[in-house]
C-alpha cells in the first residue's frame, strides 16, 4: 500500500504522521513545493519510529510526483490556510490553481488513486478536482464533514460531561461556517438523544459553537487547525485502505440524492476500498432539508467561480 500527501505543511505532515503512526500504508510520501520542507518533515516524522515503534516509511519529496507513483490513495492539503478573519470562501482563486495542478500531476503517476481533498474551500476543491480530473465519483472524496463531526462530538461531549467516545453525532451540508449543518435530532449519548437530556438552548449552542469550530481556532492559533484535521485526513484514508465500510459524513458528488444535483457537498457516506461505496439517506425532516438547500445553495455559489474564472 502506497499513500501520498500533498503539501507538507501543518496538516498535511500531522496527517502523514497519524497515518505512519497506525502503519496504514509501507510507503507515505510527502510532496511540497518548498524546497526540502517536505524532505524535513519527513524526516522529522521517521525520528518517531523508534519512540512510537512504527514501520511504515514516510519520506519527503520537492515536487517531484514520480515519486508518488502507483499511491493508492493520495491525500490533497496544497494551498493556503486561513487567516484570522479570512472566510475558506476568500481562498478559492488561489487554491484552486493550486489544486487543479495538483491534481493534473498525481494522475499522471497514479492513475488509479483515491484523492481525497482537505485543501479549503474543501467542498468547491472536491467539485473542481473531480471535474478536472474525470475521475468516476467514488474516487474523490472532501473530508470537511468528518472534522466537523469530531467536534461536534467534542462540543456535545463537554456540554454532556460525557466521553467523547460515547456520542454519536454527524454535520452534513457545506464545509462553513454558515453551511454546515450539525444534526442535532440524530445525536445521541450510546443511543440516548441528546435533545432528550440537554435542553434546547444548549443544544443551540452546542450547534452554534460547532459551526464556528474551525474561526475560533483560527482566531486563537493565528492560522487554521491541523491537529484535527490531520486526524480527521487519516481515519478516512484508514477507512478506505482497510475497506472498513465506516459511516462518514464527506463531501461528495449527488446525482438526485438529498434533492441535489452536480455539486460535492457533505453527506453521510459508507467509506471502504472503492472510496465512495454508498450514499446514507439520513430521511432529513423538512427543516432540514431546507437548511440542506440553502446550503448547497452557497456551495453552488461559489462552485459558480470556478467557471467565472475559467478554471473549469
Ligand atoms: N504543490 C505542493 N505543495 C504546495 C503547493 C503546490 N502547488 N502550493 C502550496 N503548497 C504547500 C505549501 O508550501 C505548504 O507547505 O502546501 C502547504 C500548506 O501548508 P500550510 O501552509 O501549513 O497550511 P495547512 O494549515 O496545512 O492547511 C492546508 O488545508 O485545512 C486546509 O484551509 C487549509 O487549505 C488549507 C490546507
Amino acid at each position: 500500500m502506497k499513500i501520498s500527501v500533498i503539501g507538507a505543511g501543518n496538516v498535511g505532515a500531522t496527517c502523514a504522521k497519524f497515518m505512519a503512526q497506525k502503519e496504514l500504508a509501507s510507503d507515505i510520501v510527502l510532496l511540497d513545493i518548498k524546497e526540502g520542507f517536505a524532505e524535513g518533515k519527513a524526516m522529522d516524522i521517521m525520528q518517531t519510529a523508534a519512540l512510537l515503534n512504527f514501520n511504515s516509511r514516510v519520506s519527503g519529496v520537492t515536487n517531484d510526483y514520480s515519486k508518488t507513483a502507483g499511491s493508492d490513495v493520495v491525500v490533497v492539503t496544497s494551498g493556503l490556510p486561513r487567516k484570522p478573519g479570512m472566510t475558506r470562501e476568500e481562498l478559492i482563486g488561489t487554491n484552486a490553481d493550486i489544486v487543479k495542478e495538483v491534481t493534473d500531476n498525481i494522475l499522471k503517476y497514479s492513475p488509479n488513486a483515491i484523492l481525497v481533498i482537505i485543501s479549503n474551500p474543501m467542498d468547491t476543491m472536491t467539485y473542481l478536482a473531480l471535474k478536472s480530473s474525470g475521475l468516476p465519483k467514488n474516487k474523490v472524496i472532501g473530508m470537511g464533514g468528518i472534522l466537523d463531526s469530531s467536534r461536534f462530538k467534542y462540543n456535545l461531549s463537554t456540554g454532556l460531561n460525557a466521553p467523547a467516545s460515547d456520542i454519536e453525532g454527524a454535520v452534513i451540508g457545506g464545509h462553513g461556517d454558515t453551511t454546515m449543518i450539525p444534526l442535532t435530532r440524530l445525536a445521541t449519548y450510546n443511543g440516548v438523544p441528546v435533545e432528550s437530556i440537554l435542553d434546547s438552548a444548549k443544544v443551540d449552542e452546542i450547534a452554534s459553537a460547532t459551526m464556528v469550530g474551525g474561526a475560533t481556532l483560527t482566531k486563537l492559533l493565528g492560522t487554521s487547525a491541523w491537529i484535527a484535521p490531520g486526524a480527521a485526513g487519516a481515519a478516512l484514508v484508514q477507512a478506505i485502505v482497510r475497506d472498513e465500510k465506516k459511516i462518514f459524513p464527506c463531501s461528495v458528488l449527488l446525482e438526485g440524492e438529498y434533492q441535489q444535483n452536480d455539486l460535492c457537498i457533505g453527506v453521510p457516506i459508507i467509506v471502504g476500498k472503492n472510496g465512495v461505496e454508498k450514499i446514507v439517506d439520513y430521511n432529513l425532516n423538512a427543516d432540514e432539508q431546507s437548511k440542506f438547500n440553502k446550503s448547497a445553495d452557497a456551495v453552488k455559489n461559489m462552485n459558480a467561480v470556478l467557471k467565472e474564472q475559467n478554471i473549469i
